[in-house]
């Protein structure tokens, strides 16, 4: 089929709401970027295919979690943490042998996770945090070691969604009745174990009975904010309308904006936050129009280990996300000429200068800097 009949391809407009298949999902909605089944089988919600499609996907191999998280499948920073803490007892179900050889399969399963992505610490936090459990594990009965991995993976998950509805609770105060927020990529319950961190904001904000709307950017060229932010807003009747990435700056200047609230992929020690390209440039705009710019993430993205924002790995996604154009049937169309060149790096970072405050479970760092972000390291 040639690219021009590809492009003028109606977009099918199938029900979104395929039931989930979780008998009671930990994100506490009808809808779970990741749960843990009853038989330690992993189920992710194939974000790529939304809005179109609400599809789970069931995986009972580490190797087919990392690949779902490597392939966007299940994104957004606490989310591929969750996933990775989840890939961790399917590893532990395929494990076997005497307490060496389960230590060593677990530390094999490890590294395939810990490499799947690299600008989200949500990943290697998770990873880290369930390390102790592992251990502890290598010494029980085949039988039990997987439940005991399991244990800690939805420990981690349940803290991840309370850490979301703080995040709420203390953002919402920031949020003005009547207020236009703005936010990029998709921090919601679908990058989330549930509820969300920026969209977390928005919806406690709503929840208090304040009459707010969101501007969604459509944030190329993995359109999170399209097709993900809008599909969860518009799910819990929270106002959203979807503007293209380059439409911010002008309607800052004009006014219609009162707020910009945004996630996190990674934090520094200095309060230097990475999140998906195009939020420095939001910071800078925010900044020139003295509009509030707040950074709303959990703990599991502070890396205290990480002086500055410099130092965070920056991941450079594949030529083709933004080169072409995908279809819905699985194909593509070309935006790009034949030999051209692209760039496409998947994350920027913003300075502490550019932040008004960063939004954390523990508390709101303000004015942002390493001596007050250190203040809650204690916690
Ligand atoms: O490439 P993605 O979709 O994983 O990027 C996600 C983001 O940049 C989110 O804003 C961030 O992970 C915060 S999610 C609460």
């Amino acid at each position: 089929m040639s690219d021009s009949k590809k492009i003028h391809q109606p977009i099918p407009t199938l029900p979104t709401g395929q039931a989930h298949p979780h008998p009671e999902p930990l994100s506490g909605e009808s809808y779970s970027a990741v749960e843990l089944m009853p038989a330690y089988r992993v189920v992710i919600l194939d974000q790529r295919k939304l809005p179109q499609h609400e599809r789970y996907e069931l995986f009972a191999r580490v190797e087919d979690v990392a690949e779902a998280i490597r392939s966007m499948m299940v994104r957004g920073a606490p989310a591929i943490g969750i996933s990775a803490a989840y890939g961790m007892v399917a590893a532990a179900v395929a494990a076997r042998g005497d307490a060496p050889s389960f230590l060593e399969a677990m530390q094999k399963a490890d590294a395939v996770l810990r490499a799947a992505r690299p600008t989200a610490v949500n990943l290697a936090w998770a990873l880290d945090r369930l390390k102790p459990a592992i251990a502890e594990a290598s010494s029980l009965d085949y039988a039990m070691r997987a439940e005991r991995v399991a244990q800690e993976a939805r420990a981690l998950h349940r803290a991840e969604v309370a850490a979301c509805r703080a995040i709420g609770a203390l953002g919402a105060p920031f949020v003005p009745d009547g207020a236009t927020i703005l936010t990029h990529c998709n921090a919601g319950a679908l990058a989330t174990g549930g509820y969300g961190t920026a969209l977390g904001v928005v919806r406690a904000a709503h929840a208090a009975g304040k009459k707010i709307r969101v501007l969604a950017c459509e944030t190329r060229p993995y359109l999170q904010g399209a097709r993900l932010t809008a599909w969860e807003l518009a799910k819990d009747r929270i106002p959203v309308e979807v503007i293209g990435d380059s439409m911010a700056a002008h309607f800052m200047a004009k006014k219609q904006i009162d707020l910009v609230v945004v996630g996190a992929d990674r934090i520094a020690k200095n309060g230097d936050a990475a999140n998906k390209i195009g939020t420095y440039g939001h910071a800078c705009v925010a900044a020139a129009h003295e509009v509030p710019f707040y950074v709303a993430a959990p703990w599991s993205t502070v890396d205290l280990g990480c002086e500055a924002g410099a130092s965070i790995p920056i991941e450079e996604r594949s030529e083709r996300e933004l080169s072409h154009f995908a279809l819905p049937d699985g194909g593509d169309v070309a935006l790009v000429p034949d030999g051209v060149g692209v760039r496409n790096p998947s994350f920027d970072v913003t300075p502490a200068a550019l932040i008004t405050a960063i939004i954390t479970e523990r508390g709101v760092v303000q004015p942002v800097s390493g001596g007050e972000l250190a203040k809650l390291a204690t916690q």
